[in-house]
């Protein structure tokens, strides 16, 4: 397994992507445990793009819970309908925010968070699993191209649910 990441320091988004989408497809298909694969997923997102906050929300129950994340403390439970998360659930869309103010029902975890994107992760038969959260302390740090790029990595993820399940 790899234990570190390479990546070109000021290369721009989509050359990080590219660079990272096949690492975290090597760390992820060395370890069966989603948990496990989860965490690292963050940690290579935010060593690699330098995000503020990186995590996952995974459907349990009637909430989407805080799973494994890099940043700061963030709120533990999100109805499936709140905020950014509970939007992206309940479309089953990548829900890009340019400016969180602006976004009704945004839940401010942190008040440097100011743009965010936040990414669906499917099960095998079609329900959602959980969202993928990422959050930027600049206005419009996200678009097409990390809409791309992170479901280039969601995709990874799901076939390790499946494996997990195995
Ligand atoms: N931004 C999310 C809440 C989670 S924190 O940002 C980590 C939302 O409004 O759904």
């Amino acid at each position: 397994m790899a234990e570190s990441v390479a990546f070109s320091v000021n290369a721009d988004r989509k050359t990080l992507y590219n660079q990272v989408v096949p690492q975290i497809e090597a760390l992820v298909s060395g370890e069966i445990d989603v948990t496990a694969n989860l965490a690292n997923t963050a940690a290579v997102l935010k060593e690699v793009f330098g995000f503020f906050w990186v995590g996952f929300y995974l459907k349990k129950q009637s909430h989407l819970v805080l799973g494994p994340f890099q940043g700061p403390v963030a709120c533990t439970r999100i109805e499936p309908e709140q905020g950014v998360c509970g939007h992206a659930y309940s479309t089953r869309q990548v829900v890009v925010v340019p400016d969180v103010d602006l976004f009704p029902g945004h839940i401010a975890c942190s008040s440097a968070s100011l743009s965010e994107i936040v990414v669906p992760i499917f099960n095998n038969d079609g329900s959602v699993f959980g969202v993928l959260d990422v959050d930027s302390n600049k206005l419009s740090d996200f678009d097409q191209t990390d809409s791309e790029g992170l479901s280039r990595v969601v995709r990874i993820i799901e076939r390790s649910i499946v494996s997990d399940l195995l």
